[in-house]
């Protein structure tokens, strides 16, 4: 006898749990099914972001964050360290017992929320009559039929053609983020947000780190004053950048790993490294989903074609996150499963693709939302520009990090924030004032007139939006 429910979601990762939670606060009978597996072959929800991606990334850059400050910036303080050591090992425990917490917490949240949880994979079987079949495969095979599917089931890597992650030598995000000692030597292939986040953890243990990348731009998404001034910092930082290259052969071995490239001159050069990490990109996840079973329609990228509301093709046939198109950001993957939610209960969810922030966290961070000044060029749109550097405001000044600016991108004629961009301390933050604004289609000035808290790294934001205006008061 299988078990109905009107909405069954699957893949448990911030897409998919999300919608889960705001699909059962709604009223309806809810079942989600993740077949992520811990260690031990327990359940480990939250998918990517909580198992391989957002989560332990945060932890490992603010374990390293911390040895870096020991290391070279602690002295400034009057602070002296002797004998600072690393214990990797250590660190990697800490990172799990993280992934941990937050993989009981949203079992947790299951079970507050009356969400029938299943262990496994989940399979299109048929249509049926009011809904669709789903199976289940884990420790026992079940039997699922819900009116409304909500599919969730994230992205994969991107390998290099021809070149399998081996978790061991050639890393995806996973092996990056089980490194178990210090490697001498770490090449990352794509200095994108993982080569970046990646690449300045074990730099700031003290790996030799060099980033191959294809592209002769670096950062070509991100504002192009954000963007040299990134490349700027982490050169001197001690990253090895190398833009414009194109990757050859690549030898695995007991020593490690050989790299053949193309620099941008077309010389032909070698990588050799203890390590690689891959992080090229990562593609939709529809493995083992059966989409064919029910006429599931892909898009060229393999992605869940679906419209601006996370409609598939087939009825009360839903998809979000990473396996549909638009950023592979968490946040965006959460607002899509709970927009989705809300409009199976005949509600208006909506998602606001212009105001979804990014942030790479690096040191310093970087963080942007709306358009950049490139995209306003090409967009033929006038506009007026405002920044303001860290080094002016005085909480940067005591906090000792005073690197980066924020800046203001405003419609010249009714001085709408069109984009915000900052690099600096707690640029993750920060940027929340800027989403709100936008939502909220704000005039620059209207954040210049807002009184913000000093000393605060919030007042460089003001400051930057009444630089829109030519008048900032302490620079
Ligand atoms: P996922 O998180 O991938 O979850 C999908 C889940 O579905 C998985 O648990 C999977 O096992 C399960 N599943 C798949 N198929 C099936 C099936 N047939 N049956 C049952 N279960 C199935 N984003 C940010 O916003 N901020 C960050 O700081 C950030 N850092 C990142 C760092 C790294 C190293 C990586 C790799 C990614 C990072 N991301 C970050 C991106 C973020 O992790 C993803 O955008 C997010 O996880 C997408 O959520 P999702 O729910 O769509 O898919
Ligand atoms: P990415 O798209 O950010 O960067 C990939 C980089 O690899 C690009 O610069 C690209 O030009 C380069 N590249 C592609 N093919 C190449 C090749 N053959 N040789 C050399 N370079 C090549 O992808 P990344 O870093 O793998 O991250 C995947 C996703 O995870 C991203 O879409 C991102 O949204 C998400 N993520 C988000 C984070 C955050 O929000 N802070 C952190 C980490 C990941």
């Amino acid at each position: 006898m299988s078990k109905q429910f009107d909405v069954i979601v699957i893949g448990g990762g911030p897409g998919g749990y999300v919608a889960a939670i705001r699909a059962a606060q709604l009223g309806f009978s809810t079942a989600c099914i993740d077949e992520w597996k811990n260690d031990k072959g327990g359940p480990a929800p939250g998918g990517t972001c909580t198992n391989v991606g957002c989560i332990p990334s945060k932890a490992l850059l603010q374990s390293s964050e911390h040895f870096e400050q020991a290391n070279h910036h602690f002295a400034e303080h009057g602070i002296s360290v002797k004998d600072l050591k690393m214990d990797v090992a250590k660190m990697i425990a800490r990172k799990d017992t993280v992934v941990k917490q937050n993989n009981d917490g949203i079992l947790y949240l299951f079970k507050k929320n009356k969400i029938s949880f299943f262990h496994g994979r989940g399979s299109f079987a048929k249509a049926v009559e009011g809904g669709y079949e789903i199976k289940v495969a884990g420790a026992s095979e079940e039997v699922l039929v819900g009116k409304h599917i909500i599919i969730a089931t994230g992205s994969n890597a991107r390998p290099l053609p021809g070149v399998a992650f081996d978790e061991e030598n050639i890393l995806s995000n996973d092996g990056a983020l089980r490194i178990g000692a210090l490697p001498k030597k770490l090449g990352l292939i794509g200095s994108g947000v993982i080569g970046l986040e990646m690449g300045s953890v074990w730099r700031r243990l003290g790996a030799e780190v060099t980033i191959l990348e294809g592209l002769p731009t670096f950062l070509g998404g991100v504002d192009e004053q954000v963007a040299k001034e990134a490349m700027k910092v982490f050169t001197k930082q001690g990253l090895k950048i190398e833009l414009g290259v194109q990757v050859g052969e690549i030898k695995s071995g007991k020593k490690g790993v050989s790299v053949a490239y193309t620099n941008a001159k077309g010389e032909a050069q070698t990588l050799d490294v203890d390590k690689l990490i891959v992080s090229i990109g990562r593609t939709p996840n529809t493995n083992g989903l059966e989409a064919q079973a029910v006429g599931l329609a892909l898009d060229e990228r393999g992605a869940i074609q679906v419209d601006g509301d996370c409609r598939t093709n087939l009825p009360n046939v839903w998809a979000v996150g990473d396996v549909v198109r638009g950023p592979m950001l968490a946040h965006k993957a959460e607002e899509e499963g709970v927009a989705v939610a809300e409009r199976i209960a005949g509600q208006h969810g909506h998602v606001n693709f212009d105001t979804v922030p990014f942030v790479i966290y690096t040191s310093p961070e970087i963080s942007w939302v709306g358009q950049n000044e490139q995209q306003l060029k090409a967009a033929g749109r006038a506009y007026k520009a405002g920044s303001f550097p860290f080094l002016a405001n005085g909480r940067a000044r005591a906090l000792g990090d005073t690197t980066g600016f924020v800046k203001f991108l405003a419609d010249a004629t009714t001085d709408e924030i069109l984009g915000v961009h900052i690099i600096g301390p707690q640029a993750s933050e920060l940027i929340s004032e800027a989403v709100v604004a936008m939502e909220f289609k704000a005039s620059a000035e209207d954040i210049a007139r807002i009184c913000h808290a000093h000393p605060s790294l919030s007042e460089a934001t003001k400051e930057a939006a009444l630089a829109v205006d030519k008048r900032t008061l302490n620079f």
